[in-house]
């Protein structure tokens, strides 16, 4: 921790010496002036983190300095003292904005505690703001394509709504992001919000996940417990990867929808709920409909407001302003210099077929901060899988798995294109069904699923 830089603005030299005998001692670096001309330079040139700033002096009056002072920095914390201490003064001085006032003479401890409590509070206060400024930055909606600017719009229009809004798109292009600012504008923005994967819970577990149960109302209820609706009371509920909710679920959900209400398991009780509901899935559930595995009244009810996310790959002129916030916000994190790219490794970043979109993007950035050690980043520097043809290609796989192995370059391409082969091979297996095949190789549903769609893994292609 660097020490903290006090300045001292008094015109008795005696007063000034025995504050720096005791700052100095307890570990804060001393600045000395004795007029308030002097310390409103210094403050200029040396910005201490606090000022001790007596009121009566020759020239420019210790009021008049803590206002100059002020409007110089109006985060500095300024102590008054004063051998004259009047109340009025006193009031004075703290509706400009003083943190305390100290009659002369005072005791360095008294001193002490006001310095110390002003410096915390004024620690606490820039942590705050730095917190606040990581989270804003870390939820931030980049991109400046037409069609994101359109989820913008979207975005702000129905986020002050009570609107269902059914967000779809690939893994990784933002749904989440969707889901948390719609919230973050929205009226509800002070309560909770819940989110629920319905790809990663069980199908035994997801209604008492959701609705909650009574103790002792199934084997292992040993005790009772909220659901995620009721925890959403007033707030948001986010249900991700709803295409996965198994029919009965799918009829409880519709009806929360309908009514209002939800039923714990195991109690006939019905509870009001208030909550907005946000679903997303990257699943085409049209197509699901006609398959007869999705509901259409539950698609309707939570399709009030559709908002589909493009790849990243359709929205190519995202990709410079991506890359940049994101190596601004890892140099800001590591505290590091900040990097540059050359145009070209720039070109062949937004020529990439970002499978993984944005989340495949930030990792790749993250990586290339890691591993290059210079200030610049060029195209040798971008990992082979984004550089070569050769990974493009393999990026978008053929249907033959073992040709592909033959041609992998990279331990990656060699990695990928064995796990494409491997996955095929176990879904065939298990009929191409997608739980059971979940289920024999011990992944969750929701992981067989990225993958099938990282590797364009279907049926079809499967031919
Ligand atoms: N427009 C954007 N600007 C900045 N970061 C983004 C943007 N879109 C997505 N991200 C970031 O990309 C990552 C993936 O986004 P998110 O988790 O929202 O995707 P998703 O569509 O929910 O993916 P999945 O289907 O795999 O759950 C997150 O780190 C998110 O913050
Ligand atoms: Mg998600």
């Amino acid at each position: 921790m660097p020490k903290s830089r006090i300045l001292v603005i008094d015109d008795e030299s005696a007063i000034r010496d025995s504050l720096r005998m005791t700052l100095e001692y307890e570990g804060y670096e001393f600045l000395g002036a004795a007029t308030g001309q002097e310390g409103l330079a210094l403050a200029e040139r040396d910005a201490p983190d606090l000022v001790l700033l007596d009121v009566k002096m020759p020239g420019m009056d210790g009021i008049d300095v803590l206002e100059r002072l002020r409007s110089l920095n109006d985060q500095l914390p300024i102590v008054v003292i004063s051998g004259h201490g009047t109340i009025s003064t006193a009031v004075e001085a703290t509706k400009k904005g003083a943190w305390d006032f100290i009659e002369k003479p005072f005791a360095s401890e008294r001193i002490l505690v006001s310095l110390r409590n002003a410096l915390d509070q004024r620690q606490l206060r820039d942590e705050n703001r730095s917190l606040k400024k990581a989270v804003e930055v870390r939820h931030q909606m980049v991109g400046e394509s037409p069609v994101l600017k359109q989820i913008m719009a979207a975005i702000s229009r129905a986020a002050p709504t009570n609107a269902t809004v059914l967000i779809t798109g690939e893994s990784g292009v933002g749904k989440e992001l969707v889901a948390r600012t719609i919230h973050r504008n929205s009226l509800r923005s002070r309560e909770r919000f819940v989110q629920v994967n319905c790809a990663a819970i069980p199908e035994e577990l997801i209604e008492s996940e959701l609705f909650g149960h009574e103790k002792g109302s199934f084997t292992g209820a040993t005790e009772k417990q909220v659901g995620k609706f009721e925890q959403a009371d007033r707030g948001t509920i986010f249900l991700d990867e709803i295409g996965d909710m198994s029919a009965k679920t799918q009829a409880k959900v519709l009806r929360v929808l309908q009514e209002g209400e939800v039923e714990r398991l195991g109690s006939a009780r019905t509870i009001k709920v208030d909550v907005r509901v946000i679903a997303a899935t990257n699943k085409n559930l049209e197509e699901e409909i006609e398959k007869g595995q999705f509901r259409e009244d539950l698609y309707f009810r939570l399709a009030v407001i559709p908002i589909h996310v493009p790849p990243l790959r359709e929205r190519p002129e995202d990709v410079p302003l991506l890359v940049r916030h994101y190596m601004e916000s890892f140099s800001r994190e590591n505290n590091a210099r900040q990097k540059r790219i050359t145009p070209s490794a720039m070109d062949v970043l937004q020529r990439y077929r970002w499978k993984g979109n944005i989340r495949e993007l930030r990792n790749t950035i993250e990586r290339l901060y890691i591993m290059t050690g210079g200030d610049t980043i060029d195209v040798a520097d971008l990992p082979s899988a984004v550089r070569s043809p050769a990974g493009v290609a393999a990026a978008r796989p053929a249907a033959s798995g073992d040709a592909d192995t033959a041609k992998a370059g990279t331990l990656r391409e060699f990695k990928d294109s064995a796990e494409r082969t491997y996955l095929v091979q176990k879904l065939r297996e298990n009929g191409w069904n997608i739980s059971k095949t979940a289920e024999a190789i011990d992944t969750p549903r929701s992981n067989l699923y990225k993958k099938l769609e990282q590797y364009q893994i279907t049926q079809e292609s499967d031919g």
